[in-house]
């Protein structure tokens, strides 16, 4: 009761549904449309189905020790403990300031039971992975690694200087893993490893998407190559996989090639106006990918136009993608991005909790519950 809104709040999920699944992300304000690889001629069918008149828009998310505002957030876990893990917080000065005082890179907060608030750890938040090279550390993903300890992927933002592309929030200097180690009470603290890709010439996994570990024991890591990679299309999506205890070991990853998981990097995979194959999605500026128990199927989301959510379908992580089908739209909101689907708010798959990001007010502006039929 009264205890519940001072107390951090721990999920307990049953062994039998233990299937941990988050979904990640970096900030970007770019909406533009997923569309399903024309390289896979068997496309499946979509089977979602959204009764929309159940739909419940939730309003904002909100921290509920402070003033500051968190958008780009994801779900993971360590442990029995949820999380959420921003790539970015707007700092406010005063609650209702409409510009942001400041924006810190990396902060995590523990989810309550009410999916529009979260306690963060410390006011201001405290950042909480440092990047090797000066820059600014986005990660939006967490899965648990055993025990104790997770694993983020990361992508560290810095000077564009020397870069043919500039970018708005810092082109990408290093790409790679960070661990955590959750203690008994407190924030985790994570360690970043130096970085594991070539951000101009490599996608950056874990940067859309880290799921897992999976059935096959596997963590799943999505991730597109930047505006300055040679070929690329901003977002086409690749995958590739590592086993938990391998996470901080660059030979140990595996990259889907179109047809096999091979130890063959994915360099400078060609654009010419198609795709390459080994690109399991495309056009998607940033998204997020998770576990549905109740379709059993994975679901990729977008936002094209910043006011409406389109689901695809798979069968596996790596695809092949269905086609989208629209699960919401409001016509009264615009410039929202990001969306996150938190499943771990209802093992049973039946109803999913999403949050979606605003360009503008920079915060989580829109938490909606969705029921499947
Ligand atoms: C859809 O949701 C409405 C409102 O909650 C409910 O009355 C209706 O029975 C639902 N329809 C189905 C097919 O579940
Ligand atoms: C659409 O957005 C408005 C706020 O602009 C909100 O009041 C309303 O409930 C939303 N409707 C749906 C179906 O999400
Ligand atoms: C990016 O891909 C889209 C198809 O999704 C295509 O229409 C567009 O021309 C491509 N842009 C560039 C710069 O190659
Ligand atoms: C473009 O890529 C496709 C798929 O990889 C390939 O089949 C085709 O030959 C390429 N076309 C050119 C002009 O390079």
């Amino acid at each position: 009761m009264c205890e519940l809104s001072n107390t951090i709040v721990k999920y307990r999920m049953p062994a039998s549904k233990s299937k941990m699944i988050n979904s990640t992300v970096l900030a970007s304000v770019t909406f533009l449309l997923l569309l399903p690889n024309p390289a896979y001629s068997q496309q499946p069918a979509n089977p979602i189905r959204v009764n929309t008149s159940a739909t419940q828009f939730l309003g904002a998310q909100k921290s509920r020790n402070d003033q500051n505002i968190l958008l780009s957030g994801a779900e993971g876990h360590i442990g029995n403990t949820y999380y959420q893990i921003y790539a970015d917080v707007c700092q406010k000065t005063n609650p209702t300031d409409e510009a942001c005082s400041t924006f810190l890179a990396n902060a995590i907060a523990v989810e309550t039971l009410d999916p529009t608030l979260v306690d963060d750890y410390y006011n201001p938040p405290k950042m909480f992975c440092n990047g090797l090279k000066g820059g600014r550390v986005h990660m939006a993903n967490l899965v648990p690694t055993g025990g104790n300890a997770g694993a983020l992927w990361y992508v560290e933002l810095g000077s564009c200087d020397g870069f043919p592309v500039f970018e708005q929030n810092g082109c990408p200097v290093a790409a790679g893993v960070a661990t955590a180690t959750a203690p008994a009470s407190g924030q985790p603290s994570c360690i970043v490893m130096p970085g594991f890709w070539d951000t101009k010439h490599e996608p950056q996994f874990g940067a859309t998407a880290a799921i897992g570990p999976e059935p096959d024991g596997y963590i799943y890591l999505f991730g597109s190559l930047d505006a300055n990679a040679p070929g690329a299309n901003l977002s086409d999506v690749y995958v590739a996989r590592v086993l938990p205890g391998d996470v901080t070991n660059l030979g140990e990853y595996q990259y889907w090639d179109g047809t096999a998981f091979t130890s063959t990097r994915i360099i400078d995979p060609v654009f010419n106006g198609t795709y390459d194959r080994p690109s399991v999605l495309q056009g998607v500026s940033v998204g997020s990918v998770f576990y549905n128990a109740y379709y059993k199927k994975y679901i990729a989301l977008s936002a094209p136009g910043g006011n409406q959510l389109v689901a695809y379908a798979a069968s596996s992580p790596q695809g092949p993608y269905s086609a989208g089908v629209q699960i919401w739209s409001n016509s009264t909101i615009g410039g929202l991005y990001i969306p996150i689907g938190l499943p771990a708010r209802d093992t049973s798959g039946q109803t999913l909790v999403v949050d979606l990001s605003q360009y503008g007010p920079n915060n989580i502006q829109v938490v909606l519950k969705l029921f499947f039929e």
